[in-house]
């Protein structure tokens, strides 16, 4: 069920109104439904044997109250940095539930982990072998690991989005994998738990998975043979969503489970998953209201208060993401959706049909609750977007807009 649906002709967030919310929290700003990503999680977590790790990568979505609604349905947490380690714990994450994968994980990263008794770390090269292992050492523990294997299988996803082929700096190659079990095993303050992998993000078919599945399977039994303790399997995340409705659906949770499923069957191993987008992406809308419109000489420009600094995936990526009127209407009039940034790419959207819009009116940026605040930046000197969670007729901000004054006062002038 979608809760972002028009009732009396406007946009609700589950039972909240967003037109009565902007007044409110002042625009733009990010609104997450709890139901969403409560379903969500459930509807993946179901199409998986009871005991697999759902860690949830904190990249998609990493505010406090998205972790701490994840977290209180039991999820784990995949993470890249020693600051969403901090906050996948201060949202409750239980450190056995904590994965922690990235290529260039420091020292001091990895004494956060270690400190905190993280489930393991997917390590990405040789010499982040060694490292961990000096750092556990000296903290005189064992440090739980995995290799991320890249399994040289393309993801035919976007360029900038995809991991797994040998192109791609992540992972150590299929190739020399048997090499880097050896060099881990016989390094003291290791210990080998399982095999990792990830290709790559927004990924609509089964067969890359499928195929990238396949040889990690096959990896495990040629571990396990070289005298290598295989216990767990982390798949990585991956699945996409649908962002336009023309576009094709990508498998179905249950279908993924499956494949999953054949490809490990017998191996009796832990299962670890790191879903992010398929979790957030449709839980989260960023709304914006209608600074001017403009009459171009080829074009008519809606100009958002909302800009690139905010939701940058249509420029980085070429991505689309719906624009919907927040006052539900016939659609009357063709725009290009665009934002304030002096950029060219500041654009939301070309050629969108919307109901005719005029200044003050609202609308809704769709799919955008994944990838959008965690990677917006204050370009321009503008604040990025607050974050709103809703739960039925309840909200709350989980992030506030900073102020102009706020967002200066960071920089010094030197004495
Ligand atoms: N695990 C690892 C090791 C990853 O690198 C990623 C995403 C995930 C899990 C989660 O993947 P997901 O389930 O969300 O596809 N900013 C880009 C997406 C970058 C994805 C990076 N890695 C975008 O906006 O499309």
């Amino acid at each position: 069920m979608n809760h972002f649906q028009y009732k009396d002709g406007r946009l609700f967030a589950e039972d909240v109104d967003l037109t009565a919310l902007a007044q409110k929290v002042g625009t733009p700003f990010y609104c997450y439904s709890s139901a969403t990503l409560e379903r969500h999680y459930r509807v993946f977590a179901e199409a998986f044997p009871k005991d697999t790790l759902i860690a949830y990568s904190v990249k998609a979505n990493g505010n406090l109250g998205v972790l701490k609604t994840l977290a209180q349905l039991g999820a784990g947490a995949d993470v890249v940095s020693g600051g969403e380690l901090k906050k996948a714990l201060k949202a409750g994450v239980p450190a056995n539930k904590i994965v922690f994968s990235g290529v260039g994980k420091t020292r001091a990263e990895m004494m956060l982990g270690l400190e905190a008794g993280i489930h393991q770390f997917n390590v990405e090269s040789e010499p982040e072998l060694a490292a961990l292992n000096s750092v556990a050492k000296e903290l005189g523990k064992r440090a739980p690991i995995t290799i991320r294997i890249n399994p040289d299988v393309d993801a035919k996803t976007h360029a900038k989005i995809t991991t797994g082929t040998s192109e791609n700096k992540f992972g150590i190659p299929w190739s020399r994998a048997r090499e880097a079990y050896k060099l881990a095993a016989s390094l003291p303050s290791l210990e080998i738990v399982g095999v990792d992998m990830h290709i790559g993000s927004q990924i609509t078919e089964l067969a890359p998975f499928e195929a990238a599945f396949a040889r990690v399977a096959d990896l495990v039994k040629t571990l396990r043979a070289d005298g290598h303790s295989i216990k767990r399997i982390d798949l990585g995340g991956g699945l996409g969503v649908p962002y336009a409705p023309t576009d094709p659906a990508p498998p179905a949770p249950e279908l993924y489970g499956a494949a999953v499923s054949r490809a490990v069957a017998g191996l009796g191993c832990e299962l670890i998953l790191e879903p992010g987008r398929l979790i957030a992406a449709n839980a989260g809308v960023l709304v914006s209201r209608v600074t001017y419109v403009k009459e171009g000489e080829a074009k008519k420009f809606l100009i958002l208060d909302a800009g690139m600094n905010d939701l940058i995936r249509p420029a980085m990526y070429d991505a689309h993401h719906e624009i919907v009127s927040v006052r539900e209407a016939a659609p009357a009039a063709v725009y290009d959706v665009v934002g304030p940034v002096c950029e060219s790419s500041d654009l939301f959207g070309s050629n969108r049909r919307l109901p005719e819009l005029k200044e003050g009116d609202l609308v809704a940026i769709l799919t955008a609750g994944a990838y959008g605040a965690v990677m917006a930046s204050a370009y321009n000197a503008r604040p990025p977007a607050a974050e709103v969670l809703v739960k039925g007729d309840q909200w709350a901000v989980v992030r506030p807009r900073m102020s102009d004054d706020e967002l200066i006062g960071l920089d010094r002038i030197p004495g």
